[in-house]
């Protein structure tokens, strides 16, 4: 089944929480909401699931208005952030929740469960306590109890925040992994724009109460509709003032650019596959150099701006203060409600990749 969202308004007071938001989730698709806390997410999914009633607009499920449907009728399975787990409950008991309140028969429920505890890797651990697990763990079985009563639709805020960096990249995998595997639509809210396009269908990008952008990650990340897409999205520092740099005559005067680091690249002075290039090319000066683990970061004055750059360390070696030969291949060229991309015209018919 699909979810939708149809002109959705929500104010608390006279602030607005949900603007006129609209967007529709296929059948077995995996999608986030990504943005700053404050934006609306949890608003969003609490009034998908019914725990909060929207002042207009209407939520779908498969065709059918919910609007009206209390949330326990609506056949959806939530994941809480902090998992929510009853503390004085086993695994068992902790999954079977659900079913007992619909008040399963008893053999149903242990086959159920069983099912479930195999299903999210927890064999043998169905009588333990929450505080007899690990973090990954307690999510598996917050995950485990959502999908007992067999939820048409699957909401999760924040899945992962309260866990530990290593284990929450696992985890992630683990998710995406599931949901596939039980192809159950689903929609996931999260801030950390790296976990939305690792784990994510589609994303759509919230802020202050209004869908900015959806599409697929590698879309959001290339055509940012937005100037606050543009931003969010990506490593990116905003220049005040792109102008002047060679290649890009055409962009209008004294706008914000983004020129992200994948957009640069330097080459030493001397190197002679960028000879024909310089008509193209920038000079820029070193001027920091940070070791990210798996390259160096460089930062460059290029005139009058610093941008930066990744290098790879089978590279040659380079250091601070060194001229280098700065090539732009392109930027993201800001206005209020909008964002263009320019690529640098002096590069037309050049094979940039093969350099
Ligand atoms: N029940 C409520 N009453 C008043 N304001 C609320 C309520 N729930 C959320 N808000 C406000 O709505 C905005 C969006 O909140 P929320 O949906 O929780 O954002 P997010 O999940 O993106 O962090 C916030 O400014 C929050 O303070
Ligand atoms: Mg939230």
């Amino acid at each position: 089944m699909y979810v939708e969202m149809k002109g959705i308004n929500k104010n608390f007071g006279s602030y607005e929480a949900a603007k006129d938001i609209s967007f529709r989730v296929d059948q077995g698709h995996l999608a986030a909401l990504l943005g700053p806390s404050g934006s609306g997410k949890t608003t969003i999914l609490r009034m998908i699931a019914g725990l909060e009633q929207q002042d207009s607009g209407d939520v779908i499920v498969d065709g059918n208005v919910v609007n009206h449907i209390p949330a326990k009728e609506r056949g959806i399975g939530f994941v809480f952030q902090n998992y929510a787990l009853f503390r004085h409950m086993t695994v068992f008991e902790n999954i079977a929740f659900g079913l007992r309140v619909q008040k399963k028969g008893k053999k149903e429920i242990r086959d159920r469960v069983m099912e479930l505890v195999e299903l999210v890797g927890l064999e043998g651990m169905h009588k333990r306590y929450p505080h007899q697990l690990s973090g990954g763990q307690r999510q598996r079985v917050a995950f485990a109890r959502a999908l007992a009563p067999k939820p048409q639709l699957l909401l999760l805020d924040e899945p992962f925040a309260a866990i530990d960096a290593k284990v929450r990249k696992e985890l992630r995998v683990w998710l995406k992994e599931m949901i596939a595997q039980v192809g159950i639509t689903s929609l996931f809210v999260t801030h950390d724009q790296e976990e939305a396009v690792a784990v994510a269908d589609e994303i759509m990008i919230i802020n202050e109460g209004r869908l900015e952008q959806m599409g697929k990650p590698v879309e959001i990340y290339k055509k940012p509709k937005t100037s606050f897409v543009a931003q969010f999205i990506g490593t990116s520092a905003v220049l005040d003032d792109f102008d002047g740099f060679k290649g890009f005559e055409e962009v209008p005067k004294g706008r914000k650019a983004i020129v992200r680091p994948e957009f640069v690249e330097a080459f030493k002075n001397d190197n002679e596959k960028v000879r024909s290039l310089i008509p193209a090319a920038e000079k820029g000066v070193i001027t920091d150099i940070s070791f990210r683990g798996s390259t160096l970061e460089l930062t460059l004055e290029v005139n009058g701006i610093s941008l930066t750059t990744n290098r790879s360390l089978e590279r040659r070696h380079v250091e601070i203060g060194e001229e280098m030969c700065v090539l732009i291949y392109r930027a993201y060229i800001l206005e209020e409600d909008d964002t263009t991309v320019y690529k640098n015209q002096m590069l037309k018919g050049v094979d940039v990749e093969a350099l």
